[in-house]
Protein backbone atom coordinates (compact mmCIF):
# COMPACT_ATOMS: atom_id res chain seq x y z
CA UNK A 1 0.00 0.00 0.00
CA UNK A 2 1.75 2.88 -0.71
CA UNK A 3 2.05 5.61 1.99
CA UNK A 4 -0.44 8.30 0.85
CA UNK A 5 -3.18 5.44 0.76
CA UNK A 6 -2.28 4.21 4.31
CA UNK A 7 -2.52 8.06 5.79
CA UNK A 8 -6.25 8.14 4.41
CA UNK A 9 -7.30 5.26 5.68
CA UNK A 10 -5.83 5.93 8.96
CA UNK A 11 -7.75 9.07 9.14
CA UNK A 12 -10.59 7.49 8.10
CA UNK A 13 -10.29 4.91 10.90
CA UNK A 14 -10.02 7.75 13.37
CA UNK A 15 -12.89 9.93 12.11
CA UNK A 16 -14.77 6.55 12.97
CA UNK A 17 -13.55 5.53 15.94
CA UNK A 18 -14.46 9.47 17.73
CA UNK A 19 -17.76 9.04 15.87
CA UNK A 20 -18.87 6.17 17.55
CA UNK A 21 -17.61 7.42 20.86
CA UNK A 22 -19.38 10.58 20.98
CA UNK A 23 -17.38 12.85 21.18
CA UNK A 24 -19.72 15.71 19.92
CA UNK A 25 -21.59 14.98 22.06
CA UNK A 26 -25.24 13.74 20.08
CA UNK A 27 -24.59 10.38 21.81
CA UNK A 28 -23.69 7.13 20.29
CA UNK A 29 -23.82 7.27 16.55
CA UNK A 30 -26.44 5.09 14.70
CA UNK A 31 -25.52 1.24 14.14
CA UNK A 32 -26.46 -0.85 11.54
CA UNK A 33 -30.56 -0.39 11.00
CA UNK A 34 -31.28 2.65 13.24
CA UNK A 35 -33.93 4.30 11.26
CA UNK A 36 -32.54 7.66 9.53
CA UNK A 37 -31.77 10.51 12.23
CA UNK A 38 -34.00 13.77 11.03
CA UNK A 39 -32.66 17.05 11.33
CA UNK A 40 -35.24 18.64 12.14
CA UNK A 41 -36.80 19.92 15.89
CA UNK A 42 -38.80 17.62 17.58
CA UNK A 43 -42.31 18.91 18.16
CA UNK A 44 -44.52 18.44 21.92
CA UNK A 45 -46.35 15.56 20.49
CA UNK A 46 -43.00 13.59 19.69
CA UNK A 47 -41.73 14.56 23.03
CA UNK A 48 -42.12 11.89 25.92
CA UNK A 49 -44.45 12.75 28.86
CA UNK A 50 -42.77 13.37 31.53
CA UNK A 51 -44.69 12.98 34.61
CA UNK A 52 -43.62 16.14 37.30
CA UNK A 53 -44.64 15.19 40.63
CA UNK A 54 -46.89 18.43 42.09
CA UNK A 55 -44.78 20.33 44.64
CA UNK A 56 -46.96 20.69 47.72
CA UNK A 57 -47.71 24.44 48.57
CA UNK A 58 -47.06 25.56 51.99
CA UNK A 59 -50.58 25.61 54.22
CA UNK A 60 -51.76 28.93 54.27
CA UNK A 61 -54.44 30.19 56.31
CA UNK A 62 -55.65 33.66 55.29
CA UNK A 63 -55.87 36.32 57.99
CA UNK A 64 -59.35 37.53 57.72
CA UNK A 65 -59.61 40.92 57.48
CA UNK A 66 -61.67 43.00 60.12
CA UNK A 67 -64.63 44.13 58.75
CA UNK A 68 -65.40 48.03 59.86
CA UNK A 69 -69.20 47.36 60.60
CA UNK A 70 -67.93 44.56 63.13
CA UNK A 71 -67.16 45.38 66.82
CA UNK A 72 -63.45 43.97 67.76
CA UNK A 73 -64.56 41.15 70.03
CA UNK A 74 -65.51 41.85 73.86
CA UNK A 75 -62.56 41.02 75.88
CA UNK A 76 -63.07 38.35 78.60
CA UNK A 77 -64.59 39.00 81.61
CA UNK A 78 -62.62 38.97 84.67
CA UNK A 79 -62.17 35.76 86.38
CA UNK A 80 -64.37 35.22 89.51
CA UNK A 81 -63.05 36.11 92.67
CA UNK A 82 -63.93 34.16 95.53
CA UNK A 83 -62.72 36.43 98.06
CA UNK A 84 -64.10 39.80 96.30
CA UNK A 85 -66.99 39.74 99.62
CA UNK A 86 -67.21 38.82 102.93
CA UNK A 87 -68.84 35.56 103.95
CA UNK A 88 -68.66 36.94 107.75
CA UNK A 89 -70.08 40.03 107.91
CA UNK A 90 -74.10 40.16 107.60
CA UNK A 91 -74.47 42.74 105.74
CA UNK A 92 -72.21 41.36 102.96
CA UNK A 93 -74.62 39.60 100.17
CA UNK A 94 -72.37 36.39 100.37
CA UNK A 95 -72.50 36.04 104.27
CA UNK A 96 -73.40 32.13 105.02
CA UNK A 97 -75.63 31.99 107.83
CA UNK A 98 -76.20 28.23 109.14
CA UNK A 99 -76.58 26.17 111.99
CA UNK A 100 -72.61 26.22 112.47
CA UNK A 101 -72.22 29.96 111.65
CA UNK A 102 -75.00 31.99 113.45
CA UNK A 103 -75.70 36.15 112.65
CA UNK A 104 -73.40 37.53 115.25
CA UNK A 105 -75.21 39.58 117.89
CA UNK A 106 -78.12 38.12 116.17
CA UNK A 107 -80.43 39.03 118.78
CA UNK A 108 -79.69 42.46 118.30
CA UNK A 109 -79.17 42.63 114.30
CA UNK A 110 -80.97 44.25 111.87
CA UNK A 111 -79.95 44.76 108.59
CA UNK A 112 -79.38 48.56 106.78
CA UNK A 113 -81.66 49.86 104.21
CA UNK A 114 -84.53 47.42 103.93
CA UNK A 115 -87.60 48.83 101.94
CA UNK A 116 -90.89 48.02 101.65
CA UNK A 117 -91.56 45.66 98.52
CA UNK A 118 -92.96 47.24 95.05
CA UNK A 119 -96.30 48.74 95.09
CA UNK A 120 -97.83 46.18 92.70
CA UNK A 121 -95.97 43.10 93.89
CA UNK A 122 -98.58 40.59 95.59
CA UNK A 123 -97.16 40.73 99.15
CA UNK A 124 -99.59 39.11 101.20
CA UNK A 125 -97.91 39.66 104.68
CA UNK A 126 -96.41 43.10 104.26
CA UNK A 127 -92.94 42.09 104.17
CA UNK A 128 -90.17 44.00 103.56
CA UNK A 129 -86.40 43.14 102.11
CA UNK A 130 -83.07 45.19 101.40
CA UNK A 131 -82.97 47.65 98.78
CA UNK A 132 -80.62 45.56 96.71
CA UNK A 133 -82.40 42.02 96.88
CA UNK A 134 -86.34 44.15 96.50
CA UNK A 135 -84.97 45.26 93.05
CA UNK A 136 -83.65 41.86 91.93
CA UNK A 137 -86.78 40.33 93.29
CA UNK A 138 -88.75 42.95 91.21
CA UNK A 139 -86.77 42.39 87.90
CA UNK A 140 -87.33 38.61 88.44
CA UNK A 141 -91.10 38.70 89.08
CA UNK A 142 -91.23 40.80 86.20
CA UNK A 143 -89.32 38.65 83.58
CA UNK A 144 -91.18 35.43 85.14
CA UNK A 145 -94.21 36.79 84.34
CA UNK A 146 -93.45 37.85 80.97
CA UNK A 147 -92.29 34.36 80.24
CA UNK A 148 -94.49 31.89 82.25
CA UNK A 149 -97.79 34.38 82.22
CA UNK A 150 -97.40 33.25 86.08
CA UNK A 151 -97.89 35.81 88.99
CA UNK A 152 -95.46 35.15 91.86
CA UNK A 153 -96.10 36.35 95.19
CA UNK A 154 -93.67 37.23 97.96
CA UNK A 155 -94.20 34.99 100.68
CA UNK A 156 -92.41 36.27 103.64
CA UNK A 157 -88.95 38.47 103.14
CA UNK A 158 -87.22 40.12 106.56
CA UNK A 159 -88.43 38.58 109.48
CA UNK A 160 -86.61 39.97 112.55
CA UNK A 161 -85.59 38.11 115.84
CA UNK A 162 -88.87 38.26 117.23
CA UNK A 163 -90.75 37.26 114.52
CA UNK A 164 -88.22 34.50 113.72
CA UNK A 165 -88.72 33.26 117.45
CA UNK A 166 -92.52 32.48 116.95
CA UNK A 167 -91.52 30.90 113.63
CA UNK A 168 -89.50 28.69 115.50
CA UNK A 169 -91.71 28.04 118.08
CA UNK A 170 -94.85 27.19 115.83
CA UNK A 171 -93.32 24.60 114.08
CA UNK A 172 -91.80 22.91 117.49
CA UNK A 173 -95.33 22.44 118.66
CA UNK A 174 -96.25 20.93 115.49
CA UNK A 175 -93.36 18.67 114.96
CA UNK A 176 -91.41 18.63 117.80
CA UNK A 177 -87.67 20.27 118.11
CA UNK A 178 -86.35 17.42 115.67
CA UNK A 179 -88.65 18.14 112.71
CA UNK A 180 -88.63 21.93 113.56
CA UNK A 181 -84.90 21.71 112.84
CA UNK A 182 -85.34 20.60 109.42
CA UNK A 183 -87.85 23.18 108.34
CA UNK A 184 -86.92 26.54 110.73
CA UNK A 185 -83.94 28.14 111.60
CA UNK A 186 -83.81 28.90 115.19
CA UNK A 187 -83.68 32.43 116.17
CA UNK A 188 -80.38 34.07 115.67
CA UNK A 189 -79.88 31.35 112.84
CA UNK A 190 -81.75 32.32 109.86
CA UNK A 191 -81.37 34.10 106.21
CA UNK A 192 -84.65 35.96 106.56
CA UNK A 193 -82.95 38.22 109.65
CA UNK A 194 -80.79 39.52 106.94
CA UNK A 195 -83.28 40.82 104.75
CA UNK A 196 -81.81 38.81 101.75
CA UNK A 197 -84.42 35.80 101.58
CA UNK A 198 -87.63 35.31 100.28
CA UNK A 199 -90.22 32.81 100.25
CA UNK A 200 -91.77 32.57 96.63
CA UNK A 201 -94.87 31.12 95.60
CA UNK A 202 -97.52 31.97 92.83
CA UNK A 203 -100.79 33.31 92.06
CA UNK A 204 -102.23 30.00 90.68
CA UNK A 205 -101.13 26.86 91.96
CA UNK A 206 -102.59 26.67 95.53
CA UNK A 207 -98.68 25.16 96.80
CA UNK A 208 -97.74 26.59 100.26
CA UNK A 209 -94.34 26.86 101.85
CA UNK A 210 -94.72 23.24 102.62
CA UNK A 211 -93.74 20.49 101.30
CA UNK A 212 -92.46 19.60 97.53
CA UNK A 213 -95.29 20.91 95.64
CA UNK A 214 -94.13 24.52 94.85
CA UNK A 215 -91.15 22.62 92.67
CA UNK A 216 -92.99 20.97 90.22
CA UNK A 217 -95.49 24.40 89.33
CA UNK A 218 -94.40 26.71 86.35
CA UNK A 219 -93.01 29.50 88.60
CA UNK A 220 -91.34 27.34 90.70
CA UNK A 221 -89.44 25.51 87.48
CA UNK A 222 -89.06 29.08 85.98
CA UNK A 223 -87.37 29.84 88.85
CA UNK A 224 -85.10 26.87 89.64
CA UNK A 225 -83.62 27.41 86.21
CA UNK A 226 -83.47 31.26 85.91
CA UNK A 227 -83.17 32.79 89.43
CA UNK A 228 -79.41 32.61 89.22
CA UNK A 229 -79.63 35.71 86.61
CA UNK A 230 -81.07 37.74 88.82
CA UNK A 231 -78.46 37.32 91.47
CA UNK A 232 -80.51 34.88 93.69
CA UNK A 233 -79.77 31.28 94.21
CA UNK A 234 -82.57 28.20 96.07
CA UNK A 235 -80.79 28.14 98.91
CA UNK A 236 -81.67 24.46 100.35
CA UNK A 237 -81.92 22.63 97.31
CA UNK A 238 -83.22 18.97 96.62
CA UNK A 239 -80.55 16.40 98.69
CA UNK A 240 -78.76 18.53 100.29
CA UNK A 241 -79.87 18.45 103.87
CA UNK A 242 -76.68 16.78 104.92
CA UNK A 243 -75.29 20.45 103.86
CA UNK A 244 -77.51 22.37 104.52
CA UNK A 245 -79.16 21.08 107.83
CA UNK A 246 -82.98 21.36 105.78
CA UNK A 247 -85.16 19.56 104.08
CA UNK A 248 -85.85 20.37 100.10
CA UNK A 249 -87.47 24.37 100.26
CA UNK A 250 -88.65 24.97 96.51
CA UNK A 251 -89.50 28.33 97.14
CA UNK A 252 -86.81 29.78 99.94
CA UNK A 253 -84.88 31.82 97.46
CA UNK A 254 -81.38 33.83 98.85
CA UNK A 255 -80.04 36.99 96.81
CA UNK A 256 -76.35 36.72 96.76
CA UNK A 257 -75.92 39.32 93.33
CA UNK A 258 -75.23 38.45 89.60
CA UNK A 259 -71.05 37.30 89.99
CA UNK A 260 -71.67 34.62 92.48
CA UNK A 261 -75.09 32.91 91.28
CA UNK A 262 -73.91 32.87 87.94
CA UNK A 263 -70.53 31.42 89.10
CA UNK A 264 -72.57 28.95 91.00
CA UNK A 265 -74.99 27.95 88.38
CA UNK A 266 -71.82 27.69 85.59
CA UNK A 267 -70.10 25.38 87.99
CA UNK A 268 -73.02 23.67 88.97
CA UNK A 269 -72.09 23.74 92.55
CA UNK A 270 -75.28 23.99 94.51
CA UNK A 271 -75.20 25.33 98.14
CA UNK A 272 -73.04 28.24 99.52
CA UNK A 273 -71.44 25.83 102.02
CA UNK A 274 -69.72 23.66 98.95
CA UNK A 275 -68.94 26.69 96.89
CA UNK A 276 -66.82 28.45 100.00
CA UNK A 277 -65.51 25.39 100.56
CA UNK A 278 -67.02 25.76 104.69
CA UNK A 279 -68.15 22.85 106.49
CA UNK A 280 -71.54 21.05 105.89
CA UNK A 281 -73.76 22.24 108.75
CA UNK A 282 -76.35 19.33 109.32
CA UNK A 283 -77.30 20.37 112.53
CA UNK A 284 -75.98 23.26 115.41
N1 LIG B 1 -86.93 27.99 106.65
C1 LIG B 1 -85.64 28.55 106.80
C2 LIG B 1 -84.60 27.49 107.03
C3 LIG B 1 -85.60 29.55 107.89
O1 LIG B 1 -86.36 29.42 108.83
O2 LIG B 1 -84.80 30.46 107.83
ZN1 LIG C 1 -87.51 30.92 103.77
Amino acid sequence: MAAGATLLVAAVVATGTLLAAGVWGFGAAPGPGAAPVSNTRPTASSTPSVSVPAIPSPEFTPVPTPSATEPPPAPAPPAFDRAALSIDDPTSPWFVVNKLRPIPDGANYSPPDLVDLPAGMPNPNGYQMRADATAALDAMFQAGLAETGVQMVAQSGYRDYSVQVRAYDYYVNALGADGADLTSARPGYSEHQTGMAMDILDTVSGCSTDGRCFADTTAGQWLAGNAYSFGWVLRYPDGKTDVTGYEFEPWHYRWVGVPLATEMHATGIATLEEFFGLPAAPTY
